[in-house]
């Protein structure tokens, strides 16, 4: 089997680790726009190309004859790279254009969402009119204000965060209206989870939930970024999450895909990530994604006991409900180191050395090797994963291996550790009784 990895980041490079690992010996090839050393390392070929030139990377998989094509990133999704594939006879892992629209256009989903009476909705409006915007503005406490398309994770800003005063707020939405549709939410309050699972638009197999880290610093202080690191327990909850919460999130997942198929006549196949926040209400919807979380794909596909070539045959042929698709009963602590002044003021080009990384695992995101070194760019830079019974336990085999490479980066040393954690169960216990 030739299996083509579209992407570059830590994301991809877990992907590939885990088509790697199949019984069935693939021979792997990337398309990436810059080249991962932990992806190039176990490819056959590769092409250095912008992840969204599609003509070039249909071009690419027809001469090397690739069966199937995991799709990363949400950019060529959205350009539509899984249609041009399947238009010649490519399996591909990633949602075409219509439904991969759950992602690339906000203002589409949640009246999507509105249309369908689909669960977890917050109160939001959709606006090209900046009268309109700023007098629904006036009709809700706090909000969050989004441009419609994808904005890389720089362009949703949040009343109390991002935004302080109404003035910012309205500047802010003017700005957005400048070149894009604006969404406006009001403000949900509590701590949020990611649950993400394989769907071959008929069936969900969700993978265990997760909680990212946007904020920069310890303590959930700073600008927000690509995400700093994400845990899951040995079970498939939270430690802040009931059965009761992950059911109702599911449940979510599975009308949205139902209903995508109802509105669009089309399948969504791939990976689903719904991005929820667990309020006083229940789950509520922060988004979709038409893909992995990075770093959420590194919590989770290490522990995938079932092929994952199986998982894609089973997404392609519509068959997930007749495959087991199972995880280690395990918890995952992933941290990122990342570039000195990251996000705002990186400092590039600046070496990084990695010595014993111990029993965690590694995987390399936006880095370049020079002469056997590896060196820094303007992102994150490297990932590392600890595998254990306890989140305890997986936290130190991260953090020893983050101690273990030097350079010019930083990481949170908080994310995972029983402090923080008992912070979090402690503010939703304070946000449910409130
Ligand atoms: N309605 C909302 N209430 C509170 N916070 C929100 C809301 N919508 C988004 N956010 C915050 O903003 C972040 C980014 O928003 P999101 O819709 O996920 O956009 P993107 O990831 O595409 O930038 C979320 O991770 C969440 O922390
Ligand atoms: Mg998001």
């Amino acid at each position: 089997m030739n299996v083509l990895i579209v992407g570059s980041g830590g994301r991809e490079h877990v992907i590939a680790e885990t088509v790697a690992k199949s019984k069935k010996e693939p021979i792997i090839f990337a398309v990436m726009s810059k080249k991962n050393p932990g992806i190039a390392k176990l490819c056959k070929d590769y092409l250095l190309s912008n992840e969204v030139d599609t003509q070039k990377i249909v071009n690419y998989a027809l001469i090397n004859k690739i069966d199937i094509a995991f799709i990363g990133p949400e950019a060529p999704l959205a350009a539509g790279i899984v249609d041009e594939l399947e238009d010649k006879g490519i399996k591909s892992i990633g949602p075409k254009k219509e439904v991969a629209r759950i992602e690339f256009d906000k203002a589409w989903t949640r009246k999507f969402m509105q249309k369908y009476n689909i669960e977890g909705c917050p109160k939001f409006g959709v606006f090209n009119n900046e009268t309109e915007a700023i007098s629904f503005i006036d009709t809700l406490e706090s909000v969050a204000i989004k441009p419609a398309g994808l904005t890389g994770g720089k362009g949703v800003k949040v009343t109390g965060d991002q935004l302080q005063t109404l003035d910012d707020t309205k500047a802010y939405v003017r700005h957005v209206l400048e070149k894009d549709t604006v969404v406006i939410e009001e403000k949900l309050i509590g701590e949020e989870f990611t649950l993400q699972a394989f769907s071959d638009g008929h069936t969900l197999a969700f993978a265990p939930t997760v909680q990212d880290h946007k904020r920069a610093f310890e303590g959930d202080k700073g600008p927000n970024t690509g995400g700093m690191g994400s845990y899951n327990s040995s079970s498939i909850l939270l430690p802040f999450l009931t059965d009761d919460d992950l059911y109702k999130a599911k449940n979510i997942m599975l009308d949205t895909i139902k209903y995508l198929k109802e509105e669009t006549s089309e399948l969504y196949k791939g990976v689903i990530y719904g991005q929820f926040i667990l309020t006083k209400y229940g789950p509520k919807v922060i988004e979709f994604n038409a893909r992995f979380g990075d770093p959420e794909a590194m919590n989770i596909l290490p522990l995938l006991k079932t092929d994952f070539l199986d998982v894609a045959t089973a997404i392609h042929n519509e068959s997930l409900k007749d495959l087991i698709v199972e995880f280690d009963k395990k918890a995952t602590v992933c941290k990122y180191a990342v570039p000195e002044g990251y996000p705002d003021n990186p400092v590039k080009d600046a070496k990084i050395k990695i010595e014993d990384t111990g029993d965690a695992l590694l995987f390399y995101s936006s880095v370049y090797e020079h002469e056997g070194i590896i060196y820094t760019t303007g992102s994150r830079s490297i990932a590392v994963v600890g595998i254990s019974d306890e989140i305890e336990m997986a936290e130190q085999i991260a953090q020893n291996a983050l101690d273990n490479i030097d350079g010019r980066v930083f990481s949170r040393r908080d994310i995972g550790t029983s402090k923080l954690i008992e912070q979090k169960m402690h503010n939703m216990k304070k946000i449910i009784n409130d």
